[in-house]
């Protein structure tokens, strides 16, 4: 059956470019993203390896760990790897997964037929320390993700897995969230000593809380 949000994401061990991997070890109590590439050699996923290696450290520094994964074998990634790195001006620093007999894009149903019997399309999954699936993104494989968005869902994500409160439409760190219906609005004052404003009874905004 498809993994939903809030199941919690299936361990595994495989082949990667930084040697054998055991997902709960890599991830080791952190975040984590996990994301597929329909194959080596492309041109969108040349791209997307090169993002994601720029953006390391800013993954580092929100406590998460990357994972890439595509369904060819390793030899083929170690060449592959030295293209990324000479065409996107990059080191990539981060492992990826040589998934040759499909095992992790199955359990984690990251090949979808009806797009392509073969390749994977381009899946993410984050996952939270508590190894719990927190977000699921399906995009085409003609459609290159946005690995900023990750952050910006990440920060959302941390922030409001430890205040009451979550992220309106096009929220960027640093602006106003929004009091989770959950809390009482004579309630706020205490819960969020930085103020607020009752907009409608359901729609209360507060300053965020961690910055
Ligand atoms: C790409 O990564 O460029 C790509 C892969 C499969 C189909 C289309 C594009």
């Amino acid at each position: 059956m498809a993994l939903r949000l809030g199941d919690t994401a299936p361990d595994f061990t495989a082949l990667s470019t930084e040697g054998e991997l055991n997902f709960y070890q890599y991830i080791d109590g952190k975040w984590a993203v996990l994301f597929s590439h329909p194959a080596d050699y492309t041109p969108v996923c040349t791209t997307e390896l090169g993002a994601v290696a720029r953006l390391k450290d800013a993954f580092e520094q929100r406590n998460t760990r990357v994972l890439a994964l595509s369904v060819d074998p390793l030899d083929s990634h170690h060449g592959w790897v030295k293209d990324i790195n000479e065409t996107q001006q990059v080191t990539v620093n981060f492992p990826i997964l040589a998934d040759a007999d499909k095992k992790v894009s199955s359990l984690y149903d990251m090949i979808h037929p009806n797009a392509s019997e073969t390749f994977t399309v381009r899946s993410v999954f984050i996952i939270g320390p508590d190894k719990r699936i927190k977000l699921i993104l399906t995009y085409p494989a003609s459609t290159g993700r946005n690995f900023q968005e990750l952050l910006r869902v990440l920060e959302s994500l941390q922030l409001t897995a430890e205040y009451s409160v979550a992220t309106p439409a096009n929220w960027e760190p640093g602006q106003d969230v929004v009091v989770a219906p959950a809390i009482a609005t004579e309630d706020i004052p205490a819960r969020f000593p930085k103020g607020h404003r009752v907009v409608k009874p359901y729609l209360r905004y507060t300053p965020q809380p961690n910055r």
